[in-house]
């Protein structure tokens, strides 16, 4: 049987509705919402991540704010930024894509955005928060991962999640909110021994290493919810994941495809975020 698709572009058009309707009331009480992204240096995969965040921004009423600067922006520089943009009223998220160049110390960087404006929830405050299961900010692609399983009403309490990739940007976090919504969860990495033997475990499996099919079909048990996380463009331009997909959705319950899965749900859930942070404000 052939696995069902869950769509993210469908999903993510669903959830911006609603961002956008919030975006109007926020805008008409006062508190247009507005998201800064800062981008240092050249890299064009960072550059059409930043574009179609601000594109997005656009399409759904919410202010953006897109700073570009050389790679040779200092440290000090790009700190002074984040210091006038924390106390700027009319900016409600921050976001400084990564990765950053080697000059400049990406932890410090972080840890200088106001952890009421981090969109991503990379700041220590607000991992520690995730951690004890108080999440202020939920950080956005394992954010967007929890909407495609609620999207499929996917029963988590007591199901076993395996994650392959341990990122702090998207394995930790996910394993966290995986947690939290009762599910018991197995963390595994590119190097774990017997990958295959943990993985046809999974209910719900989420692939997440940036590996090229890391995940081959005789790892996903039978029935399974496939998440693929991990996306690369190649030299020739060609989309590879770390699913294989066309064999995997023979045996999978769910999955989800790239592109159109988990790509539109993250930048989906940056917007939200940001819609969070304004309504906060108000609060
Ligand atoms: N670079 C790749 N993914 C991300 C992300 O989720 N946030 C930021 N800030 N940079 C990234």
């Amino acid at each position: 049987m052939t696995a069902q698709i869950i769509n993210g572009n469908e999903l993510a058009k669903e959830v911006r509705e609603d961002i956008a309707a919030r975006a109007a009331k926020l805008t008409a009480a006062g508190e247009l919402p507005g998201l800064a992204v800062i981008l240092v240096g050249d890299s064009p995969a960072s550059m059409v991540y930043v574009l179609n965040k601000e594109r997005a921004c656009k399409a759904n009423g919410i202010r953006s704010i897109l700073e570009k600067y050389d790679a040779d922006f200092s440290e000090a520089e790009l700190l002074e930024r984040i210091r006038v943009l924390n106390e700027d009223p009319s900016v409600h998220g921050i976001l400084v894509q990564l990765p950053l160049p080697d000059h400049i110390d990406g932890r410090k960087v972080i840890e200088a955005i106001d952890p009421e404006k981090d969109m991503d929830c990379f700041t220590v405050v607000n991992t520690g928060l995730l951690m004890t299961g108080q999440p202020r900010i939920k950080p956005c692609t394992p954010y967007g991962v929890m909407k495609m399983l609620e999207s499929i009403d996917y029963p988590l309490r007591g199901a076993h999640a395996v994650i392959v990739g341990a990122s702090n940007i998207v394995g930790k976090p996910m394993s966290m909110l995986l947690l939290q919504a009762g599910a018991t969860v197995t963390i595994c990495n590119s190097k774990t021994r017997d990958l295959g033997h943990h993985t046809r475990l999974a209910d719900v499996l989420i692939a997440a290493t940036g590996k090229r099919n890391i995940i081959t079909a005789d790892m996903v048990k039978p029935g399974a919810v496939v998440i693929d996380v991990g996306v690369e463009r190649d030299e020739n331009g060609k989309l590879w994941s770390d699913v294989d997909f066309p064999n995997a959705k023979e045996v999978a319950g769910y999955i989800s495809p790239v592109p159109g899965g988990v790509g539109p749900m993250t930048i989906t859930m940056l917007l939200l975020n940001t819609i969070e942070a304004a309504e906060r404000r108000l609060e």
